[in-house]
């Protein structure tokens, strides 16, 4: 009978420093069949482990195009993800999943899309941009906004400039606290809506960042004219089995693992007002 709690090994192919705390890690299963077969949705989640050190829940970064491999962008903050920031290539990690629901794609095919992300909220959201990217002319007008707290802490600074380069798509960035080098927007991330045209009519925003960063550009889109139903955001909530058996994770009746981590507004106010 397959065990749902044992992980698939993996060896790291790559690290790449994104900024002094956050790196991204190329991962390839062990098991050849596995590697060609595993299949994901951008907004899913896998929880990574390292023997006798621990497991956490982390989004899967990569494009579901990109096959035979997989990118997780982690941030030192603890026991685990500081040791996984102690990893070298060739070392083993272990994988389960993917788990969890997706981003709406599909459903949002011809429409008008802005992607807010704060920190390392751009992760999650970078599987489903460059998924939508692949399929550029089946979508309306991109616009991205990203901030982070200094320039240092943006996230893929290389694919941001190829992302800027994409037809009819914005990428708007902006920093709290400006370096030497910095010409860009200096301030948090809702100080972007001045600089660009956001409107509502027909779009669908993602949103993905720190609660705080959410809340505030949750508001700042239901202003702009956005119907709750149309803002989606990703929750993080402390997590242990990842497939709905624990009870770690739930918000009122739902697990954040199965029924989430993507929830519209619109469905996290009924939840809220049923909890
Ligand atoms: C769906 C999902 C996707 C995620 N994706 C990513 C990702 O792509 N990249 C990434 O870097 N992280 C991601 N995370 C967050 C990551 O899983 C956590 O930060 C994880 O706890 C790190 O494990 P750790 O052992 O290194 O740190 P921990 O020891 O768990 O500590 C992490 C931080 O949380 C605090 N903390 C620990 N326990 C608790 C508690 N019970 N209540 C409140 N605070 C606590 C600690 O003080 C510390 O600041 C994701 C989480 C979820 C739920
Ligand atoms: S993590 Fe166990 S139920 Fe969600």
């Amino acid at each position: 009978m397959k065990n749902e709690y044992i992980p698939h090994p993996a060896i790291v192919d790559s690290i790449r420093s994104e900024s002094f705390d956050t790196k991204t890690f190329k991962v390839v299963f062990e098991d050849e069949k596995l590697a060609a077969s595993f299949s994901y949705k951008p907004g899913q989640f896998a929880q990574l482990s390292l023997l006798g050190i621990g497991e956490a829940p982390i989004s899967v970064t990569s494009s579901p195009c990109s096959r035979g491999f997989l990118e997780f962008t982690i941030r030192a903050v603890g026991r685990l993800t500081r040791a996984m920031h102690q990893l070298k290539p060739a070392d083993k990690i272990y994988v389960r999943g993917p788990y969890g629901n997706c981003f709406p794609f599909e459903e949002v095919k011809g429409k008008d899309l802005y992607f807010v992300a704060g920190g390392i909220g751009l992760p999650p959201l970078r599987s489903l941009i460059n998924s939508v990217f692949d399929k550029r002319e089946e979508f309306g007008r991109i616009k991205v906004l990203y901030g982070a707290k200094t320039p240092d802490e943006l996230c893929f600074k290389e694919e941001l400039k190829r992302w800027q380069q994409i037809t009819d798509t914005e990428v708007l960035l902006t920093v709290d606290k400006a370096d030497k080098d910095w010409e860009g927007n200096v301030g948090v991330v809702t100080t972007l809506w001045n600089k660009v045209d956001i409107t509502s009519s027909g779009g669908v925003a993602y949103v993905c960042g720190p609660p705080i960063m959410i809340r505030f550009v949750v508001k700042k889109l239901i202003d702009t004219g956005f119907e709750d139903g149309n803002i989606y955001i990703t929750l993080e909530r402390y997590m242990k089995c990842g497939i709905g058996k624990c009870g770690h994770c739930n918000i009122g009746a739902k697990f954040v693992c199965i029924d989430g981590p993507v929830f519209s507004c619109g469905q996290l106010k009924e939840l809220h007002q049923k909890a």
